[in-house]
C-alpha cells in the first residue's frame, strides 16, 4: 500500500496523476470525500469492483455508490436513452457536488457487482477537490463505498482507513479529516414522491425546498424492524467494539439516565471492568459531574451540537475502542429535525437500538 498526502492545492501534481491512472487500471484507491473516506475502483471494471467487496468483507447483496465528476459523466452509467426528469434535474442542480446520492436506472456498462442484482445505480458527485480531480483524471466513474471494514464506523481520516484495510488497498490518499462526517443522503425519486433511503448530509427540509412532490423517509428509518429499500441499511453498522447507549431529551433527564447506567450494568452492581466514556455537548459536561477522568469525556461544540456530533462521531467511536473503553454513553439529538435524523439513524445502528428518550 502506498500512502499519498495530496492537499487540495495539489490536484494538478504527479501524485494525483499516478493515483488516477491506478484507478483507471483497476487498482483500489482510498480517497477523501466531504463525507467520509471512500474505497474506490473503476465502476466499469468488474474485477476491480469485486476487489472492493473482498477488501471490505462486504456482503455482495449490498450495492455501491458510483461517483462522478460531472453531470455529463452520467452517460457512462445510465442507459443510452435515459433523460433526467425535471425533478431529478432540480435535485442535481441544487445538491451536486455534495452529500447527495440519487438512484437512477443503470446502464449496461456498469460492472455487475456494483448493482448487486438491482437495475438501478446510486450516483453522487462528491464536493471535494481531490475526489473530483481523481475521478476526472481517471476518466471513468468510480464505485466507492465507505473505506472501512464492513460493520465498523466509517473512516473520517486516512489513518482510520489504514487501520481497517492496510495492505488490502493499493493506494491511500490522505487529505486530513473529512468535513461532514456522516455519509450522503440516498434518495429515490418516484412519480408522486421522493423517498429518503438513507438520511445524510442533505436533510429532508433541504430537499423539500427544491422539489414539488412530498419527501418521505423509507419506512425503516423510523421503524428499524422494517426491511429497508437500500440493502446496506439492514446490517449492523457503524459499530465500535464497545457497547453504545444513547439518550436525548432534557439535560437533567439525560444526566440521570447516564448516572444510572454508570452505576449499574443491567441492574447488576457496576462491573469493575467497565470503562466508560461520554460524548456530549461541552456545556452539559461542564454543568454535570460524572466523576470520570477528562480522557473519558468528549465535549463537543454546544452551539451546533448535531453538526458537531456528525463531524466527530465515527472518529470518537474508533478512538474509544482504541482506548479499550467498554461503554460509550452518548448525548443524542432530536431525530425529527435536520441533521439529527442522519446522526440518530447511525446511532441506532451503532448502538444496536439502544437509543432512549430520557
Ligand atoms: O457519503 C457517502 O455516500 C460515502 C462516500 C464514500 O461517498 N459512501 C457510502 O457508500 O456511504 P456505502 O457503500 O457505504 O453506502 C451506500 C448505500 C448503502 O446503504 C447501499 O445499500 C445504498 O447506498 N445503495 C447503493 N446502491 C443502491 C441502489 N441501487 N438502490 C438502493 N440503495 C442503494
Ligand atoms: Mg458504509
Amino acid at each position: 500500500m502506498k500512502r499519498w498526502e495530496i492537499s487540495s492545492a495539489d490536484v494538478d501534481g504527479e501524485g494525483c496523476a499516478v493515483v488516477a491512472q491506478a484507478l483507471k487500471d483497476g487498482q483500489l484507491v482510498a480517497f477523501p470525500t466531504e463525507t467520509v473516506y471512500g474505497l474506490g475502483a473503476n465502476a466499469l471494471d468488474e474485477t476491480a469492483v469485486r476487489r472492493i467487496f473482498a477488501a471490505k468483507r462486504r456482503p455482495v447483496d449490498n450495492p455501491l455508490i458510483v461517483h462522478v465528476a460531472s453531470k455529463a459523466q452520467l452517460v457512462q452509467i445510465t442507459p443510452a436513452d435515459f433523460r433526467l426528469s425535471p425533478t431529478q434535474e432540480k435535485l442535481i442542480d441544487a445538491f451536486w457536488p455534495g452529500p447527495f446520492t440519487l438512484i437512477l436506472p443503470a446502464g449496461q456498462n456498469v460492472a455487475t457487482s456494483v448493482l448487486a442484482g438491482l437495475h438501478t445505480v446510486a450516483v453522487r458527485m462528491p464536493n471535494h477537490p481531490v475526489a473530483l480531480a481523481l475521478i476526472e483524471q481517471a476518466g471513468v466513474p468510480i464505485a466507492a463505498p465507505s473505506a472501512n471494514l464492513s460493520g465498523r464506523p466509517s473512516p473520517t481520516t486516512a489513518s482510520a482507513v489504514v487501520d481497517d484495510l492496510g495492505d488490502r488497498v493499493d493506494h491511500v490518499v490522505d487529505n486530513g479529516s473529512t468535513q461532514i462526517g456522516v455519509e450522503s443522503t440516498v434518495l429515490l425519486v418516484e412519480a408522486e414522491r421522493a423517498v429518503i433511503l438513507r438520511p445524510g448530509g442533505v436533510t429532508q427540509e433541504m430537499i423539500s425546498k427544491v422539489i414539488d412532490i412530498p419527501v418521505v423517509f423509507d419506512v425503516h428509518v423510523a421503524d428499524i424492524d422494517r426491511t429497508p429499500l437500500a440493502p446496506g441499511m439492514k446490517y449492523r453498522h457503524y459499530a465500535p467494539d464497545a457497547s453504545v447507549h444513547v439518550w436525548w431529551g432534557d439535560d437533567a433527564d439525560v444526566y440521570a439516565a447516564m448516572r444510572e447506567r454508570l452505576a449499574s450494568d443491567d441492574g447488576e452492581p457496576l462491573s469493575k471492568d467497565m470503562k466508560a466514556a461520554i460524548i456530549a455537548p461541552r456545556d452539559f459536561l461542564h454543568r454535570f459531574d460524572f466523576g470520570l477522568p477528562s480522557s473519558a469525556l468528549a465535549p463537543l461544540d454546544s452551539a451546533d451540537y448535531p453538526m458537531a456530533l456528525a463531524n466527530s462521531l465515527y472518529a470518537l467511536l474508533r478512538q474509544f475502542d482504541f482506548a479499550d473503553v467498554t461503554d460509550i454513553l452518548i448525548y443524542g439529538v432530536n431525530p425529527a429535525h435536520g441533521l439529527g435524523t442522519a446522526v440518530m439513524n447511525r446511532l441506532q445502528k451503532a448502538s444496536e437500538g439502544r437509543v432512549y428518550r430520557a
